[in-house]
């Protein structure tokens, strides 16, 4: 949140004021704390990784959890596995999975409770899911959430409606570049998609308005081509632009469309959810490209009462 404060405020400043106002923030000043404890947090693990890694190479036994952070560690140059610049890296990993992956929770169930006869499909679909999977509660979700067509489905159409970024992808021309319609881009230039936009154009979604959550489903099933198609994790110029597109998409997708599925479908296997009389899906906000709901929304949710 400190880094979005911070980049909300220095935005609004021309680039050669932005050095004179930023030690006034305080929210600048927290990040500065955060970065500290950071690497407070990260020089023990990065000295744990070192001495497993050490024993490793002396053939000795180690047990040792296996994370994105030591792969970056084993993978990285020097300058990139620094412990400074390590933390950067951690912190800027939390920003861009813990916002988006909790918003599109949220989207989840707040739409869902605005469309409540979908809760026994969503259901339904899970126990299915769950009985062909078995009783191994080990059973690796990879194998297990793409099955849960519908529920994909559903979250393909909150991306489109609530999409947690208005623009997306967003890029630099790193030289001077000429487009094909003519369109002459300088070194330097920021250039961005207009998403939010394009998933609401009548041309790319028929009856944008309509929240139909099985359109994706429906397309998925209408011929054998397009089974592949028309999922959440998969950038589409013309359905999902949610990860952005082309070889730097979001490499987090994947997690964080298990990560959605695999909340949502505990969520709703154990709890009810509704909202508190006379509340519908809240308004969204946005800053800069940013979107977020309304901080003061609620769902009212209790345990389930099963047979
Ligand atoms: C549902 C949740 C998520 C959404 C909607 C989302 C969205 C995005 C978007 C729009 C981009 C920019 C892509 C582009 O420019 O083409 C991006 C990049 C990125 N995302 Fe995600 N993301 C999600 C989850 C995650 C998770 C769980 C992680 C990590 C565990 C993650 C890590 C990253 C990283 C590292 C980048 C930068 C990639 C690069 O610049 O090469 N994201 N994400």
């Amino acid at each position: 949140m400190d880094a979005f404060i911070t980049a909300f405020v220095l935005r609004m400043f021309p680039t050669w004021m932005r050095s004179v106002i930023a030690p006034f923030l305080p929210a600048r000043y927290r990040l500065k704390n955060h970065r500290a404890k950071a690497e407070q947090v990260l020089a023990a693990k990065i000295a744990k990784h070192q001495e497993a890694r050490r024993r490793k190479e002396r053939g000795e036994p180690v047990e040792e959890e296996d994370t994105l952070m030591d792969w970056m560690l084993d993978n990285g140059n020097e300058q990139e596995t620094d412990l400074a610049e390590m933390s950067n890296r951690q912190l800027a990993m939390t920003l861009a999975s813990v916002h988006t992956t909790s918003t599109n929770t949220a989207s989840f169930l707040f739409e869902l409770c605005a469309h409540p006869e979908f809760f026994p499909v969503l259901r339904e679909e899970i126990e299915e899911v769950a009985k062909e999977a078995g009783k191994d509660a080990k059973v690796d979700i990879r194998r297990w959430h793409p099955q849960l067509e519908k529920m994909d489905s559903f979250l393909v159409e909150c991306f489109r409606v609530h999409p947690p970024i208005l623009l997306s992808p967003q890029r630099v021309a790193l030289q001077d570049y000429t487009l094909r319609d003519g369109t002459f881009l300088p070194k330097g230039c920021r250039i961005a998609f207009a998403n939010g936009e394009h998933q609401m154009d009548p041309a790319i979604t028929p009856n944008p308005e309509v929240f139909d959550p099985m359109r994706a489903y429906r397309k998925r099933h209408s011929d054998p081509d397009q089974y592949d198609r028309n999922q959440a994790v998969l950038t589409d110029v013309n359905n999902n632009l949610t990860f952005g597109y082309g070889n730097q998409a979001c490499p987090g997708r994947f997690l964080g469309v298990a990560e959605v599925k695999l909340l949502v479908a505990r969520f709703i296997t154990e709890f009810d959810f509704k909202y508190p009389e006379g509340k519908t899906v809240p308004r969204t906000l946005s800053a800069d490209e940013n979107v977020f709901f309304e901080p003061s929304a609620t769902l009212l949710m209790r345990k389930r009462k099963v047979d």
